[in-house]
């Protein structure tokens, strides 16, 4: 393969064949093809595109660069793949409670990135606990438990790992063909039987307009078919924060609350229902997808979820307790303020990357590659839109390192929120994509 001519093709408006993809993937694994040659090749797919058929092609092409894994479980091996938002914590509950409903969840995670939270890092705000596996154990941990949350290991998608690194420094992140190739190789290398994508939607999402977040929906859901795997996306609401809170620890507590029956945090549910729910239909576990979200439901309603996130939790190097003793065991942080309400009103938008970013800067995310998250510090009791509030009612908690910190997220916070007369409620599951 001469990386030249795939270069070239793409540059022209062709596609290339998919050997040829899949050689240049075999090429970014190896370091045959150089950093300038991934940079050409990014900067050609996005201005020119693939076509369907090429981000198939290249989606199958890099899955297959490095290790894939197969299975041989007594259920369906399910995931979900979110493309991020703030206080979205859904995996949390979703891998145990699909895990308690009969399904095997090897869900490979990732990180923050820009103004979103990412998995491990909430995960990690547990004691003790690593995220890092090694592929048996991976394998053992799925057959044992029934879920496992941990990284990529080094040998999943090397092509992707490569090629991601060029595009964050040459501009190229923001092709559709890319982004659908980059998240599905990950997730198809771990040999799924199904896959739900929660494409967010709104001002905390990474693409804010419907069209656009539709427009994704439908190239991922295309592409992992494409590649074999039954999948669907839902398009859901990102214009307020998930979950009452949005930083590491603070998102765990709602988690272990919500799976010990102590809170309800019901848009998080209801998300988490409505992604489970299709989901089991994939698998073949539930008849519908309302059937699906009911089992999903109640297998957190009677703490059959909390047993399998506990044992996870275990497998994973945690402390056997964290159900009993986990909440009290959080890291705190030694500032906490409220955000008193500016003036009167009912709560009508909030823009919710300003939120994200306010936690990022507070230590909760990463401003490089290299930093280390601050796991006790971000936002809590946040108040939903639609909310009533007078003046000087607190909006939300921060939870900061210093008191500069709090400072400065309480002002981004206050102006985050807009205040009205009237707030219209939009749907939280906005559509299904199905092809
Ligand atoms: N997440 C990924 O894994 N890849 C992208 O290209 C964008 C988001």
């Amino acid at each position: 393969m001469d990386a030249r001519h795939v270069i070239s093709t793409v540059r022209d408006g062709g596609c290339p064949s998919e050997d040829d993809l899949r050689a240049f993937a075999d090429g970014l694994a190896s370091g045959d093809v150089s950093d300038a040659q991934a940079g050409a090749f990014a900067m050609a797919v996005l201005l020119n595109g693939l076509g369907d058929e090429g981000r198939v092609a290249l989606t199958r092409a890099m899955r297959d660069s490095g290790h894939t894994l197969s299975w041989d479980l007594p259920g369906p091996v399910l995931d979900k793949h979110s493309t991020g938002g703030v206080g979205d914590c859904v995996s949390l509950l979703l891998a145990p409670a699909l895990a308690a409903c009969g399904a095997y969840v090897p869900m490979i995670s990732g990180r923050g990135l820009g103004h979103t939270g990412g998995t491990l890092d909430k995960l990690e705000a547990c004691d003790g606990l690593r995220v890092q596996v090694s592929e048996d154990r991976l394998r053992r941990i799925v057959a044992e438990v029934g879920c496992a949350i941990v990284g990529a290991t080094g040998e999943i998608a090397p092509a992707d790992r490569r090629l991601y690194a060029v595009r964050d420094v040459t501009a190229t992140v923001e092709s559709i063909d890319l982004i659908t190739a980059s998240i599905l190789s990950k997730k198809l290398a771990a040999g799924l039987d199904g896959l739900v994508l929660d494409v967010k939607c709104g001002s905390g999402a990474f693409l804010t307009k419907f069209a656009q977040a539709q427009a994704l929906a439908q190239a991922l859901t295309a592409a992992a078919q494409g590649a074999g795997c039954a999948t669907r996306s839902l398009l859901t609401d990102m214009n307020q924060s998930l979950a009452p809170a949005a930083g590491n620890a603070l998102e765990l507590a709602v988690v272990l609350r919500v799976l010990d029956g102590q809170a309800c945090a019901s848009r998080l549910l209801e998300v988490t229902c409505a992604l489970g729910g299709v989901l089991l239909t994939l698998g073949g576990l539930a008849a519908s997808a309302e059937e699906g979200g009911s089992m999903v439901a109640a297998s957190i309603a009677d703490g059959r979820a909390a047993d399998r996130f506990e044992r996870m939790i275990v497998a994973l190097g945690g402390a056997p307790d964290v159900m009993t003793a986990g909440l009290a065991r959080l890291p705190e942080a030694p500032v906490v303020v409220e955000v008193p309400a500016p003036e009167d009103g009912t709560l009508t938008a909030c823009d919710t990357r300003v939120l994200g970013w306010a936690v990022v800067q507070l230590g909760g995310g990463r401003m490089r590659e290299t930093d280390r998250v601050d796991p006790a510090v971000g936002l809590s009791d946040l108040l939903p839109l639609g909310t009533s509030v007078v003046r000087g009612q607190p909006l939300a908690r921060i939870h900061a390192a210093r008191e500069t910190d709090a400072a400065r997220a309480l002002s981004q916070v206050q102006k985050a929120f807009s205040t009205g007369s009237r707030y219209a409620p939009e749907p939280l599951v906005l559509q299904e994509v199905s092809t």
